[in-house]
């Protein structure tokens, strides 16, 4: 790999707009050190020398299983236990107040589906079960389901080991961690995540460019991934969310995601939470 430095302006370009088109995700101009780095590791994978080899391959299909591990050496899947708690506070508190009463009014069943959009390595789903599981004597004979998706693979194989190390449970607290993990005998600092907890969960590959198959959900977490989408590529993420979206089912958005403005049709309760009429 000699000589091979960084992505010129042109093989930028090139692979910004692969990645968009496959994800939705706009690499911002200036991000050619980060994104040289992402790709140089899949060149060292393959055993290739150039960066327009690489794309030649990649783009044309001819590495088998290369799409997916493209996709996983580009995304951020950065993601923690409890992360922006208040959402997590209104889950446990308002929202399932708000079911649980119309289910006892017999204006609902008693099930509950949930969906973790873009859930990188399953903190965030997780953090939803812990909810579910700490309001258990409540949600007595109820069906519950934790679905957690996204479009990197490698990310999801960890969700479903559901055993994590310090720094994703750094705001889980100590009573949380005693109740609902077991220390991992086999590694040093590793918790695992109990069953009561991780059988509430299933996870799926996703892409939010793509409608959800199956049943609707009652809420949507989608939280610090269309930061990384534009203009074109956010509106139509969105617009499958919704869709997937139970009437009376509420979308939860991340701060930075600058959601807002492509919510038509979803009436805005406070300032993370739009619900569906
Ligand atoms: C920073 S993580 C956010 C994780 C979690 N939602 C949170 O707030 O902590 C962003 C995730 O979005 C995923 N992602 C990016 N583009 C996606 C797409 N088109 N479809 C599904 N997931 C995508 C990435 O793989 C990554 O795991």
């Amino acid at each position: 790999m000699s000589g091979l430095i960084s992505l010129t302006p042109e093989q930028f370009t090139m692979f910004q707009q692969f990645i968009y088109r496959h994800t939705g995700i706009w690499t911002l101009d200036g991000k050619t050190a980060l994104l040289s780095n992402r790709i140089r590791r899949r060149l060292r994978d393959r055993g290739l020398e150039s960066f327009d080899e690489y794309y030649k391959l990649l783009s044309a299909g001819s590495l088998a299983g290369e799409l997916e591990s493209f996709i996983d050496a580009i995304t951020t899947n950065e993601t923690y236990f409890f992360r922006t708690s208040e959402h997590f506070d209104w889950f446990a508190g308002p929202f399932l107040d708000d079911v649980i009463a119309r289910a006892a009014a017999g204006r609902r069943e008693r099930s509950l589906r949930v969906w973790s959009a873009a859930c990188s390595s399953g903190e965030e789903p997780y953090s939803l079960a812990i909810c579910l599981a700490e309001n258990a004597p409540r949600l007595a004979g109820w069906t519950l389901k934790v679905v957690g998706t996204d479009i990197c693979e490698t990310a999801l194989q960890t969700a479903r080991t559901a055993t994590y190390g310090p720094k994703a449970l750094e705001h889980v607290s100590p009573e949380r961690l005693a109740r609902h993990f077991v220390a991992d005998t086999a590694t040093k600092d590793t918790w695992r995540l109990k069953p009561a907890v991780a059988g509430l969960c299933e996870f799926r590959r996703h892409n939010l460019l793509e409608p959800m198959a199956g049943q609707k959900f009652d809420c949507i977490f989608i939280r610090n991934v269309l930061i990384y989408f534009d203009r074109t590529s956010k509106p139509i993420a969105l617009r499958h969310l919704i869709d997937s979206l139970q009437g009376g089912g509420c979308l939860v958005a991340g701060s930075t995601d600058g959601a807002h403005d492509f919510l038509d049709g979803l009436e805005r309760r406070s300032n993370f939470v739009y619900q569906k009429p």
